[in-house]
C-alpha cells in the first residue's frame, strides 16, 4: 500500500484529518462572524460585503467546495473513529471515569450531529433561501440582495431568534474541547502548553458565541433593525 494512503487509514490518520478539517472549519466560523458584524454598520456595509463575495464566481465556489470538501472528511473520520473505539470497547464500563474529561468532551458526537442539524438548517434558510422565503426576496435601493433585511426581518421572529440561539450554543459547545483537541493531536501542544490551549479553546468558543449570539439578541431587543 502507498505509505501515505497507510497513515490516513489509520487511527492516528483519521485523527489528524478529522483535527485539521476541524481546524479549517473553526477558521470559517471566525472569519463568518467577522463578516456577519457588519450588521451593526448597517443595511449598506452588510449588503456590499455579501455582494462582494458573489463578485468572483470562481473564488466563491472554490471556498464552497473546499468547505464542503472539510465538512465531509471532519464528519466522516468522525464517525469512523467513533465506530472503532466502540467495536474496541464493546461493553461499557460500569465506572465511567469521567474525573479527567468534560461534558463537552464526552457528547461530541451529540454535539456533531447538532451542529450538522442547525448547518441545515441555516443554509435552507439564508443560502438556499427556500425555509423562510417571506424574510429573503427584498433588493435594495442599488438592486443587491438585501441581506440586511433577511437578517433582521428574520430574527424579529422569536422562534427564529430561538433555534438560532441554540444552535450557536451547540456550535460553540463543540468547539469548548474541539479546539484544544485538535491542537493536541496535531501535535501543536507541549506538555506545558496542554492546558493553555484547552483554555484559549474555551475563551475562543465563549467569544464566538457571545459574537453570534449578539446578533439575533439585538434585533429582537430593537437595537438593530
Ligand atoms: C447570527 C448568526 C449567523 C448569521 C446572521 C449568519 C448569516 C449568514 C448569511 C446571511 C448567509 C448567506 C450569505 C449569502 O448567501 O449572501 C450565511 C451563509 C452561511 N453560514 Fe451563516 N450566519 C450565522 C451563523 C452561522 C454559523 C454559526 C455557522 C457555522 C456553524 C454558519 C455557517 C454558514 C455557512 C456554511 C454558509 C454558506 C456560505 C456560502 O454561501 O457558501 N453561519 N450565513
Amino acid at each position: 500500500m502507498v505509505p501515505g494512503l497507510w497513515f490516513l487509514r489509520s487511527s492516528i490518520g483519521k485523527k489528524a484529518l478529522m483535527a485539521a478539517s476541524g481546524l479549517v472549519l473553526v477558521g470559517f466560523v471566525m472569519a463568518h462572524l467577522a463578516g456577519n458584524l457588519l450588521i451593526y454598520g448597517g443595511p449598506s456595509a452588510l449588503n456590499a460585503y455579501a455582494e462582494k463575495l458573489r463578485h468572483v464566481p470562481a473564488l466563491l465556489w472554490g471556498a464552497r467546495l473546499f468547505l464542503l470538501a472539510a465538512v465531509a472528511v471532519h464528519i466522516a473520520t468522525s464517525v469512523q473513529l467513533a465506530i472503532e473505539n466502540r467495536r474496541a470497547r464493546p461493553q461499557r464500563y460500569r465506572l465511567q471515569r469521567s474525573a479527567e474529561t468534560t461534558l463537552a468532551a464526552r457528547t461530541m458526537l451529540l454535539s456533531g450531529f447538532l451542529v450538522l442539524a442547525y448547518l441545515v438548517y441555516h443554509l435552507l434558510h439564508f443560502t438556499f433561501r427556500t425555509a423562510h422565503p417571506e424574510f429573503s426576496r427584498a433588493t435594495d435601493a442599488l438592486g443587491r440582495h438585501d441581506v440586511y433585511a433577511m437578517v433582521v426581518l428574520s430574527f424579529q421572529q422569536p422562534p427564529i431568534a430561538f433555534a438560532y440561539v441554540l444552535g450557536m450554543a451547540a456550535v460553540c459547545f463543540h468547539l469548548n474541547h474541539g479546539i484544544g483537541s485538535a491542537a493536541q493531536t496535531l501535535g501543536l501542544t507541549h506538555e506545558r502548553t496542554i492546558r493553555l490551549w484547552a483554555l484559549a479553546g474555551r475563551l475562543l468558543s465563549f467569544a464566538l458565541f457571545i459574537g453570534y449570539v449578539s446578533i439575533p439578541l439585538a434585533i429582537l431587543l430593537g437595537l438593530v433593525g
